[in-house]
């Protein structure tokens, strides 16, 4: 565990697998600011690292994060808010961050942790996980993208009624619902389903295996036409990669094959 951060704990729980925890229990993982600078450092440095092919990211049994952090933001004004482009530093966890990140979600994933958890390329969840984007019950609305992930996710009108009534949400329903892959009955099982998945994940070629991500994320932002021709452009491309060579020849060798991650 890296003890050069503050509000997270960094940690590489099996072979090849990141695993960033969200570490502010007193608020129940509260994202302020100084937070998400840890959290974007942590992910930047796994995601340089060569012997990472996975992240997995989470927080307690009793809470992912219950959003970002209220007392921050209270007193801050609307140039404040434009000008030091508050919020917007999240976003360099979809955009900065290239190999596969889990989102592992026990308890509370509220208004900014619901949304940190959609930036996410995959979420698991536990049964009982209250998912939720309460920030009308602020006086405010959803502002790190859980208005568009969030409806892209459920559809409009589970996502309308969501952000109109600040009502939670199970992590059954999230399951249920299509924005999580997966619920567990306990945490322990969550986070044991989770790091054998992101284990299995960096076993592939890290080529394939970002380029998988890349072109399955491309499908949330492109029209259908566009995205086929994007993916198709990638697919075309790793017959430039050492590992489709290795892949293919394994195959046909019967071999396991022996990834050279070029
Ligand atoms: C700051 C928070 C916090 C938050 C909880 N705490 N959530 N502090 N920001 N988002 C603090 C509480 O103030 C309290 O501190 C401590 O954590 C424990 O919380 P309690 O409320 O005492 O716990 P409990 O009664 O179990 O209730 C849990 C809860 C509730 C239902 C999750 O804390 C809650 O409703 N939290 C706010 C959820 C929310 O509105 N999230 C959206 C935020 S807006 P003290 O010091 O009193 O012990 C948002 C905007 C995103 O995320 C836009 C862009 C990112």
């Amino acid at each position: 565990s890296d003890t050069a951060y503050k509000y997270i704990a960094v940690s590489e729980p099996r072979p090849g697998v990141g695993q960033v925890t969200l570490n502010r229990p007193k608020s129940l993982n509260a994202l302020s600011t100084p937070l998400i600078t840890e959290l974007n450092a942590a992910l930047r440095t796994l995601d340089a690292s060569p012997s990472i092919g996975a992240i997995v990211l989470t927080g307690s049994p009793k809470a992912f994060a219950a959003g970002a952090d209220i007392k921050e933001m209270a007193p801050l004004t609307f140039s404040e808010a434009y000008t030091t482009s508050f919020i917007e530093s999240w976003s360099d966890l979809t955009t900065a961050v290239k190999k596969p990140l889990l989102a592992a979600v026990s308890g509370y994933a509220l208004g900014g942790g619901c949304e940190l958890a959609l930036m996410c390329d995959l979420i698991y969840t536990t049964t009982d996980a209250q998912f939720g984007q309460p920030e009308i019950k602020l006086g405010t609305i959803p502002g790190a993208g859980g208005s568009q992930r969030l409806t892209r996710a459920v559809g409009k009108a589970r996502a309308m009624e969501l952000i109109l009534t600040g009502n939670f949400f199970s992590g059954e329903e999230a399951a249920r619902w299509g924005v999580a892959a997966r619920c567990y009955a306990t945490h322990e099982e969550l986070m044991e389903e989770t790091l054998k998945t992101a284990e299995k994940i960096a076993g592939y070629s890290k080529v394939a295996v970002m380029a998988a991500k890349e072109v399955v994320n491309k499908s949330q932002d492109l029209a259908l036409r566009d995205g086929v021709e994007f993916e198709r452009r990638v697919f075309h491309s790793l017959f430039g990669s050492n590992d489709q060579k290795v892949g293919m020849k394994a195959f046909a060798e019967k071999q396991k094959p022996e990834w050279t991650h070029s």
